[in-house]
């Protein structure tokens, strides 16, 4: 069986910062993407050079900047997009021109304006017009999850004819559910002329809190490219968040066999300093990279992570690069692991001092919302040691 490798392209810098309230200045930028390029993403999507003259310069300091990633930057398809987005990558080592129409009924009548023909017409001319600019061009069909099958194919074929390597299916509006996504790209793939020359890429939004399920079936159905964002930021409810798809794909390699080039261990490095300077918070029960994604409270849990990590751990801490399983201390722990936090604290007490600090610790779990190391510390020290 080949094990083919996943292309992971980061829009952190370009839908992420797309996100209500996020504003990232250019050094924040170079920093995010020089972290991304540490990492081992195949592609940074550094921003959308046509949007401000602040976007076309931060992406032409990535793309001088960044060495690794080939860097992408967003066009519209018309010339002049398309022409601001080859001179801001000019600089990389390999630049991208990504090119988009968008090809459901709802947007071509209400925000085109335009008939089908048309953006056929219009796709072709783009790509074209970037495959002469730049070797490597992607062409994303948006809104593609609401279009017809039958037109999405014209229009891919039309991509791949006019010199697109990699054509992207984004679910724009979060609106796919997986196996429904998964077969609408199995038939949109073996329907496209030359499907083979492209790479199939999927772009997915996080409406349905879908985007991370979708994303890997379509790679379990042959996309090779997935994009996403570090913390899965982005417009509305957010993109298919990176380091839930590149944990997925490596834990569940059985399913997937696949791999991405991604060095995981920087993957909790990454989330906290987007988090800080886009001022966007990870929620504690986010996957992989939130504060409890390694922490026990049950006690029949901590008990059993006290005997064996992997009876209520599918991964180690350290394959993300995240701190060390943490015990928290509540009012649901168990016996074995408030000895061993107290043992750890350096208190040696007899079994019977044990117990009835463990009856008092239960009686304050009920009392404190939480209750920290200083108030254990407190309870042995005032209640166990000095009567
Ligand atoms: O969500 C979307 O459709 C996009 C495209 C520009 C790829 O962000
Ligand atoms: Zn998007």
């Amino acid at each position: 069986m080949t094990i083919d490798r996943v292309r992971i392209f980061d829009t952190t810098l370009r839908d992420g910062e797309q996100s209500a309230g996020i504003n990232l200045n250019r050094a924040e930028k170079i920093q995010i993407a020089r972290q991304l390029a540490a990492m081992g993403v195949d592609v940074i999507e550094a921003g959308f050079p046509a949007a401000s003259q602040g976007d076309f310069d931060a992406v032409s300091a990535i793309a001088h900047e960044a060495r690794g990633p080939i860097i992408a930057g967003l066009a519209r398809a018309n010339e002049g997009d398309i022409k601001r987005a080859a001179d801001a990558v000019k600089g990389a080592e390999r630049g991208r021109i990504h090119t988009f129409i968008a090809t459901s009924p709802i947007h071509m009548e209400y925000k085109l304006k335009m008939a089908p023909d048309e953006v056929v017409r219009r796709t072709s001319q783009a790509v074209a017009y970037a495959s002469s600019l730049v070797k490597d061009v992607e062409f994303s069909a948006e809104d593609a999850s609401r279009s017809e099958v039958q037109f999405l194919i014209e229009v891919f074929s039309a991509a791949i004819a006019a010199g697109a390597t990699t054509i992207n299916v984004p679910d724009t509006v979060g609106y796919a559910t997986p196996g429904e996504f998964g077969d609408f790209l199995s038939r949109i793939m073996e329907g496209t002329e030359n499907s083979h020359k492209a790479i199939w890429s999927v772009h997915v939004h996080n409406d349905l809190g879908l985007a991370v399920a979708n994303s890997i079936e379509a790679v379990r159905r042959g996309a090779r490219q997935v994009e996403c964002t570090i913390n899965g930021i982005g417009e509305r409810a957010g993109n298919a968040s990176l380091e839930e798809i590149v944990m997925a794909l490596k834990v569940r390699k059985d399913v997937f066999s696949v791999y991405t080039g991604i060095d995981t261990t920087r993957l909790y490095d990454a989330s906290r300093l987007v988090s800080r300077l886009t001022g966007v918070q990870v929620p504690p029960n986010k996957a992989i990279v939130g504060d409890n994604a390694f922490a026990h409270e049950a006690g029949i849990h901590q008990h059993g992570i006290m005997c064996k990590r992997e009876t209520y751990e599918i991964m180690h801490p350290k394959d993300v690069g995240a701190p060390e399983s943490k015990l928290v201390m509540g009012k649901h722990s168990g016996h074995h692991a408030f000895v061993k936090e107290i043992k750890a604290m350096g208190y040696a007490l007899s079994e019977e001092e044990f117990k009835r600090a463990f009856t008092l610790f239960k009686e304050l779990c009920d009392k404190k919302e939480m209750v920290t190391k200083s108030d254990m510390e407190a309870l042995i020290v005032d209640e166990i040691l000095s009567v």
